[in-house]
């Protein structure tokens, strides 16, 4: 995924002053990287060390003076978040059916815009209606070569019902590959239209049995289509159009199934943090506990999509920044934990701020916190405004009015001015869907089978941060629903 979402608008390296909704996307976990490297014989010697310090000292100072044993967490994290798997309960994989579906019900969307056709290139919008992703068809670099997939509206002359032909343009050489790529089609074998490298494909495009009867057609380009081959489609002969509210929608009502699988990555993210919280101890750096987390979900079969661990003022910058990672651990220190991850195709984005457990009692005479009643209130108000939020989340609403709904409960307790971000945005198999919970967007409005991050934040520069993130399903009656398990309950419950 990564390289894939380097060319993504959405995707962007997370720079202090970028808007907040970009998400730094995490390299892979590669188990060879040097720093857990140790050598047999510096292990022996670390263990030597540490049983003899062990012997005269009370084993529970040892935990918080020496350096913590990163293994030891990382088990304990893995074994908690392991003893209760029910989340992956009923959440199978999308049917084939679906996806021809979905391009019925875009087909029908087509036919009220009067649009020829849609059409797109591999990416997330291509693994919505046809199961492959940029990374399936092209691991590198995106081609300069057009290979798209065209949605066409056809209307059935018995019934009027309209449905969805689906036909591609590919290379010539690239032909087999497109078949074996496994796309679910009504038709035994793809409709393919061919083109040899020293024609030119949009003309060949336009001259195909596909538009042999259309006058100038009319295409609607998804957003994520290069620049370039919506020139090109321009120059030969075709209108282009953007996508529209009858389109969008189509993506933005998740079914059944859907919802099946974001509940289950999302309240599997939720659990993994919170099973790692009551392992972490002092001392950690921000980015051992971004790896630990990263193991924990692994260890399920997630798989990694974006992990931001930012301990205290860190966690002022709502994304962090270039210079957070090597903070290290304490019990006063507020964690932030903003993290993804992907399971069968769709994305959690969660975050937690809590503490870790406090030191045992025996010893329990650390310093207090200048700041700890801050940390209490600002906690609370968070939450208070994430509740108002869920509490917007009704067909009809304007998706502004959802942040609005939390802005004012943040503007009226005195920290409007910390609140520096959107409310949240449609999630999916992208994490960043629209529509957008931001205080302008007047013009969307939500519709039963909508799902949305909520997520207030306050962020107090020099001092610390909080922000409660959960997933809702917009009903067609009654409340929101959470698809995150449970919200968080308070600083030692995340
Ligand atoms: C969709 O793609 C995934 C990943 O390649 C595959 O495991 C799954 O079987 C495909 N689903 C269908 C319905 O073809
Ligand atoms: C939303 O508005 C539409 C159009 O005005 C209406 O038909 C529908 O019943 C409304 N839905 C709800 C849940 O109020």
């Amino acid at each position: 995924m990564y390289q894939y979402q380097s060319i993504n608008s959405e995707k962007g390296t997370a720079l202090p002053t970028s808007p907040p909704t970009i998400k730094t996307p995490q390299r892979q976990y590669s188990p060879s990287r040097p720093r857990f490297r140790i050598s047999f014989f510096t292990t022996l010697f670390f263990l030597g060390t540490f049983s003899l310090y062990k012997t005269f000292l009370p084993s529970s100072l040892c935990s918080h003076h020496h350096h913590p044993d990163v293994a030891k967490v990382q088990r304990c994290s893995i074994t908690n978040f392991k003893s209760d798997l029910s989340f992956l309960d009923n959440a199978p994989p999308i049917q084939a059916d679906e996806f021809l579906q979905r391009r019925d019900r875009l087909a029908q969307a087509l036919v009220r815009n009067k649009v020829d056709a849609f059409v797109l290139e591999p990416g997330y919008t291509f693994q919505y209606y046809g199961n492959i992703s940029q990374v399936d068809w092209e691991p590198w670099e995106p081609e300069e070569r057009p290979f798209l997939m065209l949605i066409m509206p056809q209307i059935s002359p018995h019934d009027g019902k309209v449905s969805a032909k689906t036909a591609f343009l590919s290379p010539h050489f690239e032909e087999g590959r497109v078949r074996m790529l496994g796309i679910p089609s009504h038709e035994a074998e793809l409709d393919i239209v061919i083109w040899e490298e020293h024609w030119n494909p949009y003309t060949t495009l336009l001259e195909s049995r596909l538009f042999k009867d259309t006058e100038s057609p009319t295409l609607m380009v998804d957003e994520e289509m290069r620049d370039f081959i919506v020139r090109g489609l321009d120059a030969y002969g075709f209108r282009t159009v953007g996508l529209t509210p009858e389109a969008e929608l189509v993506r933005q009502q998740k079914s059944a199934a859907e919802v099946a699988l974001l509940r289950a990555v999302n309240t599997g993210t939720v659990a993994a943090v919170r099973a790692m919280r009551p392992c972490l101890v002092p001392g950690l750096t921000e980015d051992q506990v971004t790896s630990i987390l990263d193991k924990t979900l692994l260890s399920v079969g997630f798989s990694l999509f974006f992990d931001i661990v930012l301990f205290e003022e860190h966690g002022a910058l709502p994304h962090g920044g270039f210079v957070t990672g090597g903070k290290k651990l304490t019990y006063d220190s507020m964690v932030v934990i903003d993290v993804g991850a992907h399971y069968l195709g769709y994305s959690s984005d969660i975050c937690r701020s809590f503490l870790i457990d406090a030191p045992p009692s025996s010893l329990g005479k650390h310093a207090a916190d200048p700041l700890r009643a801050e940390k209490e209130k600002v906690w609370q108000i968070v939450l208070e405004a994430q509740t108002a939020a869920a509490g917007a989340m009704k067909p009809n609403n304007t998706a502004a009015s959802v942040d609005i709904a939390a802005r004012t409960v943040i503007e009226d307790a005195g920290y409007g001015y910390g609140f520096t971000h959107r409310l949240g945005h449609g999630i999916g198999i992208k994490a960043h869907e629209s529509p957008y919970l931001n205080k302008w967007n007047t013009a969307a409005l939500l519709q039963p089978g909508m799902t949305f991050t909520n997520e207030p934040g306050i962020y107090l520069e020099g001092k610390f941060g909080v922000r409660h993130e959960d997933i809702y399903l917009v009903k067609e009656d009654g409340e929101a629903e959470l698809l995150t398990g449970q919200r968080a309950r308070g600083l030692y419950k995340p």
